[in-house]
């Protein structure tokens, strides 16, 4: 009994130095070790105490490659292991050119399907973040900058539309346009766009939608979509469906705007949201500020509201911001409308200072922005962060659609609202119509969750770029040397500025008459009137677009002489 005391000391000492040899040495070989440790046993998963959450390691990736997947969680697990791998590039933890784990080994680690990995890693290069190198795997791409942002390829290449044409430049000589100065018709351009449709010889340059394609890929998607039957018998929250909503928000996020799925409300398309919005803000008599030219749409909601419109000329760096002072000093305007990123129609998308200046005037003028971004997802490059996200002090309410991405038909839309106006104006959407349609929520889900999307967003900006350079060839190919035109970095629209002294209206009737159509630039202008433009939409088949633009010259041509 006596002896024990320093035995039981003796051990202590013992396993303290033995403890300290092991913290040593995996202090300065933990890399080593756990490297070894995990090529032994390649996947390592653990459950917490819950059982719903596990971790996947990969050996190579030891120290990074750490992806927590919750399967109990709504977002799909394949846009949880592209959210963790987005993380880490932005973090700097995978640096440009670092390999990815292979699909096979991040798949066995993370018992989840090949598939769910191949889908992950096909979101991760459409965003442009990573790229696959045949028979060598995924990369992290080599214009990621050390900080791990994207740089803005964009921004430094010139691009074959801009050598292809020296007429490309947008600077028209332009007054800003009061309410005094006249109207505008949208529903009668809306009435002569269906007479149209569905003739086959028509070319429609006209059109507000991309031209549409991946027929096969939307309706298998839909067929999958309303398996469920109870989807049609069951009444919905008027916000939209909180999946829904929740997919929303996270393509938001990658565009830089942080929200809460409580912010966002699903509309029967933008211009749903745009029309709940301008009845809660305006009332008759009430001072608006938009961009001229600008969406047509929304002018007539406007005018139909008995707002008051003021048109800011447009520059190449988006709306004249001098001006733009001038008149919230001057008239104190409720609701500055503007269209940020490639805007309808000149295709210009505003520098991220130019967005920084215009919330500071409204903010020094307690006057609230509507911005709409429904071609932000068609850019070709990165774009700055919405006007949305630099708001503090929410008078910004963002705008967006699936329209220009998916389906026009489907009619889905949202709006983001922050603060005191959030709740209200659900309560207008619930009294509009409940919700909208179960059907196209499903829709859209379902073409969201299968990654689809993101494919289809990178096939669309790569037929787009194609499209677009296709048509500014053809214009410097047809056209007289007097016309000019904007090169959008994406989107689906080219701005025409014809010399001042033609007639839109001739032109337009001429085409028409050879069954092509042209979008008459002044039913963009508040006033319906305007500078001579036109707006061309540069997203349908080659063929067509050749005869339309051919067209387009020879009548130019002929007015000129
Ligand atoms: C700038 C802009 N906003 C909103 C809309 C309305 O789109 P939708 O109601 O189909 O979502 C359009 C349609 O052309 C548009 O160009």
């Amino acid at each position: 009994m006596l002896d024990e005391p320093p035995r039981r000391k003796v051990r202590f000492g013992q396993s303290l130095l033995v403890q300290l040899v092991v913290f040593c040495f995996f202090r300065m070989q933990y890399r080593t070790v756990l490297s070894k440790v995990l090529k032994t046993v390649p996947a390592v998963s653990c459950k917490n105490p819950l059982g719903w959450r596990q971790y996947c390691y990969d050996s190579r990736f030891a120290c990074v490659m750490k992806i927590l997947i919750d399967r109990q969680a709504q977002q799909p697990i394949y846009l949880q292991i592209r959210d963790r791998i987005h993380h880490l590039i932005h973090n700097g933890h995978l640096s440009a050119d670092a390999q990815l784990p292979s699909i096979r080994s991040l798949a066995q680690t993370g018992k989840v399907n090949k598939l769910t990995v191949i889908e992950a890693y096909s979101v991760l290069e459409a965003d442009g973040l990573v790229r696959a190198k045949p028979g060598a795997g995924y990369f992290v791409n080599s214009f990621i900058n050390s900080s791990g942002q994207l740089s803005v390829v964009g921004e430094t290449q010139t691009t074959d539309a801009e050598k292809a044409s020296s007429h490309s430049h947008f600077n028209p000589a332009q007054e800003v346009m009061m309410p005094s100065q006249g109207k505008h018709s949208f529903p009668a351009v809306y009435y002569a766009t269906l007479a149209s449709r569905g003739h086959p010889d028509v070319v429609d340059l006209s059109r507000g939608e991309p031209h549409p394609f991946g027929e096969d890929d939307l309706r298998r998607i839909a067929r999958r979509a309303m398996k469920s039957s109870d989807l049609f018998f069951r009444q919905a929250h008027p916000k939209g469906d909180v999946f829904l909503r929740s997919q929303i928000s996270q393509i938001l996020l990658q565009q830089g705007l942080d929200l809460s799925p409580d912010n966002l409300t699903v509309t029967s398309g933008s211009m749903q949201a745009l029309s709940l919005l301008s009845e809660h803000f305006i009332a008759p008599g009430d001072w608006v500020i938009v961009e001229a030219p600008t969406y047509h749409g929304f002018l007539s909601v406007l005018q139909q509201r008995g707002a008051q419109i003021i048109g800011i000329p447009m520059t190449p760096q988006g709306m004249n911001l001098d001006l733009l002072e001038q008149y919230l000093e001057s008239h104190r305007p409720k609701l500055i409308y503007t269209i940020s990123t490639l805007h309808n129609p000149t295709g210009i998308t505003t520098s991220l200072e130019h967005r920084q200046k215009l919330l500071a005037l409204a903010e020094t003028f307690d006057c609230l922005v509507i911005e709409d971004n429904a071609y932000d997802p068609l850019s070709f490059g990165p774009t700055p962060p919405p006007i949305k996200a630099l708001d503090t002090s929410d008078r910004v309410i963002y705008v967006g659609t699936f329209s220009k991405t998916l389906m026009l038909g489907l009619r889905v839309g949202y709006m983001a609202i922050t603060g005191k106006h959030n709740n209200p104006l659900t309560e207008r959407k619930l009294l509009h119509d409940f919700h909208i349609s179960n059907a196209s929520q499903a829709i859209v889900k379902e073409y969201l969750a299968s990654g689809h999307y993101r494919r289809r967003l990178k096939h669309i900006r790569t037929l787009h770029r194609e499209r677009r350079d296709y048509m500014l060839s053809l214009l410097a190919r047809y056209c007289p040397p007097a016309v000019t035109w904007t090169v959008p970095e994406g989107g689906t629209f080219l701005w025409i500025q014809l010399p001042r002294g033609i007639s839109v209206a001739d032109v337009s009737t001429a085409a028409a008459a050879q069954q092509v159509l042209l979008g008459s630039g002044t039913a963009f202008f508040p006033t319906g009137q305007g500078y001579p433009a036109l707006r061309l939409n540069f997203s349908l088949p080659s063929a067509a677009t050749e005869r339309g633009i051919r067209v387009l010259g020879n009548i130019l041509q002929a007015v000129r002489k």
